[in-house]
């Protein structure tokens, strides 16, 4: 089998067969399905299906049965106390941490797997590269090369991964530094740039490759206070441009005003998810009701 490995749960391999045949099926039960992208941004490509994804570390389980579907340029909030599991969730998205059960599908294609014989075979390094750059990410610490410009930064995968002429990637670099605010800082080095610049760079870069989807783990939380809604306006501008986007944020008020749906998670699972009025206002669970009460501001305007 060489350096392809098998996963012993053929039966998560029949279940994805079975529901690529029956596409347009209702989701199975359990899954968590956040609202439609509204109708001023259409979408058409970027649908994720998290199907009973569970992880362990060693002896413990830190996701628990995962379901969670987000329709194309749909945004999914994803909040929950530390240590819930949400950033596993987020990695596991793009197999930067391979899931032990369960399945994953963006646009119907598995991440990270494919089925053969009725078993699920980890893909090629070089394919799970290929896969990933569908998926934009954006991490906390902005991850940017020092010795690269911020535009040198934005341009380096679309030449190295897909091949693009150099003319051609510097044009849409520039576009895309213009689209975070940051065209005539093109030529500074992260050194040179704010903490909120810097993951507006970063953001761009995540842009280039003209991902499906992009996923953000606490993109605002190593910043300044003063330096927060910058990078949550230029998300706030991708929510409204039909990227599909899953985003980790301790940001309650941004959860609030850009999410279709807020997906609270504790303990490895979804505890309950639904429109921020709903999970904000209505909580159905005590856990939920309890965490927002710490977490959340008394003058909070729902
Ligand atoms: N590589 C790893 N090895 C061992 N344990 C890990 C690893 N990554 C995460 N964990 C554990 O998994 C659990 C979930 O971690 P995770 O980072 O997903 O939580 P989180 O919800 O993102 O928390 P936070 O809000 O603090 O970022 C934690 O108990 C963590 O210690
Ligand atoms: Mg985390």
């Amino acid at each position: 089998m060489s350096i392809i490995a098998a996963r012993k749960d053929s039966a998560a391999a029949a279940q994805v067969e079975e529901k690529k045949a029956a596409a347009s099926a209702a989701a199975p039960e359990g899954t968590t399905t956040a609202q439609p992208a509204s109708a001023d941004r259409p979408a058409t490509r970027g649908q994720v299906d998290i199907t009973n994804v569970r992880k362990s570390f060693g002896a413990t389980e830190v996701l628990k049965g995962v379901s969670l579907s987000v329709p194309p340029g749909g945004v999914a909030v994803i909040v929950g106390p530390s240590g819930s599991g949400k950033s596993t969730l987020l990695r596991t998205i793009n197999h930067l941490e391979k899931v032990d059960g369960g399945y994953i599908t963006i646009d119907g294609e598995l991440v990270g797997y494919e089925v053969r014989g009725n078993k699920l075979h980890e893909l090629r390094e070089k394919d799970i590269l290929k896969q990933r750059t569908h998926i934009g990410m954006v991490f906390q610490s902005f991850n940017l090369f020092p010795h690269l410009t911020a535009l040198e930064n934005v341009i380096e995968a679309p030449i190295v991964a897909q091949k693009r002429s150099k003319a051609e990637a510097r044009k849409r670099g520039l576009e895309l530094l213009d689209r975070v605010g940051l065209k005539d800082r093109a030529d500074a080095y992260p050194r040179q740039l704010s903490g909120g610049q810097q993951q507006r760079v970063a953001i761009a870069r995540a842009l280039a490759l003209d991902p499906k989807i992009l996923l953000f783990d606490e993109p605002t939380s190593a910043l300044d206070p003063e330096l927060v809604n910058e990078v949550l306006d230029v998300i706030r501008e991708l929510a409204k441009s039909g990227t599909t986007l899953i985003v980790v944020t301790h940001e309650m008020g941004f959860a609030r005003d850009v999410a279709d749906t807020v997906v609270f998670m504790d303990q490895g699972q979804i505890v309950e998810s639904g429109t921020p009025q709903d999970i904000f206002a209505n909580p159905r669970e005590e856990r939920t009701r309890s965490f927002f009460s710490k977490v959340i501001e008394p003058a909070f305007n729902i």
